[in-house]
């Protein structure tokens, strides 16, 4: 629809627009991967990608250009200049340091924050109105910083959070209970990162509680030990990736895709987005993830996840260690 149309029908809410504008900043595995993500779902009619290697973004807007063919409708491009973003209506802020084998995600606090303070200024004065979603690590700490530096409202700007760690535990639960991973619904709290934490207690099969959960050849319940397991290996799967192929990037383009076509076609998907907390069972001043409901103004409401006493004591432990990563950063 036209922006100036007089027919009421032809809102120009946050419906999928024709012009619905992409930018991703940062031309790297993720951002690249998350551009083609995208576009495979048709989540954006406009994806411009943002990189200061100007050969690098030039060649990732082309090599995706030339796909277009086989996927919706769209228009990429890619350049070095930020105005390459303009008027945006989601901005994914991929850009920053490779977590090394070895290294933990706070390990890239100072030289991600370091970028963030020296682009995000730019960004937000060519794209005033976009929703912002920062998925560069650690990634709750940096949307933190992000909001402070940006002055943005804390429903404007928030982080991908564990929607990936979250798709990460349904994957490894659906692997033990040989149910489909769209059935089985589970979040895990807190931190991207060492500290998040899966709500069992919340989690469900079907319409049949985890907890409760018998199995559909009588494999039994999922124990503690193998619940455990779950949880530990969910917070082992960056390293292991990252051992192994140097990155992480199709599972977390994947998440970004999914919270992007939230924003852009304002779904109101509930998603564990990394945001502002103010009261959240007593949890203020930290970005965390808890499920939250992500339409075209971005945050709309944080769900009041029923947790158990000890999931609730986790996520106070997860808030304290993000909140002390981003002390020691002068947020
Ligand atoms: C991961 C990175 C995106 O968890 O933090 O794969």
């Amino acid at each position: 629809e036209s922006r100036d149309s007089d027919d009421p029908s032809a809102s120009v809410g946050a419906t999928h627009r024709r012009t619905s504008k992409l930018a991703i900043v940062g031309a790297g595995a993720v951002g690249s991967t998350m551009a083609y993500a995208a576009l495979m779902r048709g989540a954006a009619r406009n994806v411009a990608l943002f990189d200061i290697n100007k050969a690098k973004v030039e060649a990732e807007a082309l090599d995706l250009g030339h796909g277009i063919q086989f996927m919706s409708m769209a228009e990429v491009v890619g350049s070095d200049d930020i105005a390459v973003c303009a008027d945006a209506d989601v901005v994914v802020f991929t850009a920053g340091a490779k977590q090394k084998p070895g290294q933990t995600r706070v390990d890239l606090a100072e030289a991600t924050i370091g970028l963030v303070k020296k682009v995000l200024p730019s960004l937000v004065e060519v794209a005033p109105n976009a929703v912002y979603v920062m998925v560069t690590n650690p990634v709750d700490v940096v949307t933190y910083a992000s909001l402070k530096i940006s002055g943005l409202p804390p429903s404007q700007m928030f982080g991908s959070g564990t929607v990936l760690d979250s798709s990460r535990l349904r994957y490894l639960i659906a692997k033990h209970t040989g149910v489909a991973v769209q059935n089985v619904h589970a979040y895990i709290a807190g931190e991207h990162g060492d500290s998040g934490l899966p709500l069992w207690s919340s989690a469900s099969i079907g319409a049949i509680p985890l907890l409760e959960w018998q199995g559909i050849e009588g494999e039994g319940p999922l124990t503690h030990s193998v619940r455990d397991e779950i949880a530990r290996e969910v917070v082992e799967s960056a390293y292991r990736i990252i051992e192994g192929k140097g990155a992480t990037n199709y599972a977390v383009a994947l998440a970004g895709s999914r919270i992007i076509e939230a924003i852009i076609k304002d779904e109101r998907r509930v998603l564990p987005v990394s945001s502002l907390l103010t009261d959240f069972y007593g949890i203020s001043d930290v970005c965390l993830s808890v499920p939250t409901i992500v339409g075209s103004s971005g945050v709309l409401d944080r769900l009041p996840v029923p947790m158990s006493v000890d999931e609730l004591s986790g996520l106070r432990a997860s808030a304290q260690a993000v909140r002390d990563v981003a002390r020691r950063f002068g947020f």
